[in-house]
């Protein structure tokens, strides 16, 4: 069968299509699936360039977004024909602590970064990381959910809702309704807003404002280097602010005396001592990566003082996974999907990627 790997880290240009052993025969409650589509996160570009903490075994089978259809099964969940999502992380076993998500414990595995990728034409998994895909949604837009939109989930329903600060009651921004499914108080939601956004489009964060807006924010603020960039989430009610020397006047003045509840970033370095200076009391910095570097120059007395809470976010477990996939089926959620290339043909995708001239996902389709 076919995969998409590579040989050789250190350029996108290393990408290739590799011939692979099929898998084999499927044990109980597995299912076989073939590949319909699945998009690339920057995180492909951070491993093909080369990862100090991966010990790497050549062919490296790349990707962690997909979406198949089951073609053959022996699970009861699932049958033959059915459209699935894969969970992009996994473990590897060795760590016992059941009680912990998936992406707390220390045998925690990412697709396609220190485990064998999924952009293959055949995959064989167990039942218990599948769900089924949207329905509402072609093939290449599924394709773009999994990692993007479980990162975002994390980032916005678990580490930016559960906040006792902002609702006294101390049930956290989201309940559980009686018939499962989640609410938002829209008092609440006006407690914490405004809500910043960093880099529009890249995967993470176009995933983060279809989530804020599903839940009911409304004051919401986005920034890009790309003035294009912001124009598709201007026509949504999201309010657009260009990177460069006067955005940080700019966003205060937007915000008002009360500044941002909430603010999401992965840009990192570039914007991290202005997002500092940006939150409100009490407020809120939810990270999950730096793309423009890592050091943070942090003067404490802002954290203590204003009482920030700076968190880290990587991912999410199996369980978030799944009741992501149900919102965005729920709300008829649809990523946004820049370009599409074939399967056979991923080095115009990664140069696109690596060039960031994307606005949406850049999805690979059989
Ligand atoms: N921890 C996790 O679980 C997790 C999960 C997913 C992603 N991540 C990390 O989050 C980051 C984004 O991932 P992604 O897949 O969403 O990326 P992406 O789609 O490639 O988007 C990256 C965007 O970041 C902005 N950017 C890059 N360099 C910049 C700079 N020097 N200054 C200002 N803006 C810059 C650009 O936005 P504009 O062109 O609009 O300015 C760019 O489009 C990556 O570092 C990735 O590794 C972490």
């Amino acid at each position: 069968m076919k995969v998409v790997g590579f040989n050789q880290t250190g350029s996108v240009s290393n990408i290739e299509v590799l011939e692979s052993p099929a898998p084999g025969k499927l044990k109980e409650g597995e299912v076989r699936l073939k590949f319909l589509s699945g998009s690339l996160n920057h995180l492909d570009l951070w491993v093909i360039k080369g990862l100090p903490h991966i010990k790497y075994q050549f062919p490296h089978i790349a990707g962690s977004d997909f979406c198949g259809k089951v073609v053959e099964s022996r699970s009861e969940k699932f049958k033959i024909g059915d459209r699935v999502l894969v969970y992009p992380g996994g473990s590897s076993g060795t760590d016992a602590r059941e009680y912990l998500p998936e992406n707390l414990r220390d045998d925690f595995l990412i697709r396609g970064e220190n485990s064998p990728g999924v952009l293959r034409e055949e995959l064989v998994e167990p039942e218990k990381y599948l769900t089924k895909a949207p329905e509402h949604l072609t093939d290449e837009r599924a394709g773009a959910i999994p990692l993007a939109f479980l990162t975002a989930w994390q980032m916005v329903v678990e580490k930016g809702f559960s906040q006792p600060n902002y609702d006294l009651s101390g049930r956290g921004l989201i309940n559980q309704t009686p018939t499962g499914g989640l609410k938002t108080s829209a008092t609440i939601l006006e407690r914490i807003e405004p809500v910043l956004v960093h880099a529009a489009v890249s995967g993470v964060s176009q995933a983060i404002l279809e989530l804020l807006l599903s839940f009911g924010f409304k004051k919401i603020a986005a920034t890009s280097r790309s003035e294009e960039k912001l124009e598709i989430w201007k026509k949504r009610g999201v309010q657009g602010f260009i990177s460069g020397p006067n955005l940080e006047t700019e966003l205060k003045t937007w915000a008002g005396k009360t500044r941002f509840g909430l603010i999401f970033d992965h840009v990192g370095e570039v914007y991290f001592e202005m997002n500092i200076r940006l939150l409100r009391k009490g407020g809120k910095f939810i990270t999950c990566g730096s793309t423009s570097g890592f050091k943070a120059a942090l003067d404490l007395r802002h954290v203590f003082f204003r009482q920030l809470q700076l968190l880290g976010s990587t991912m999410g477990s199996v369980q978030q996974f799944k009741t992501m996939v149900n919102w965005v089926a729920e709300r008829k959620i649809v990523p946004l999907v820049s370009h599409t290339f074939p399967f056979d043909n991923p080095k115009p995708a990664y140069e696109l990627m690596e060039a960031g001239r994307q606005n949406g996902k850049i999805v690979l389709t059989a």
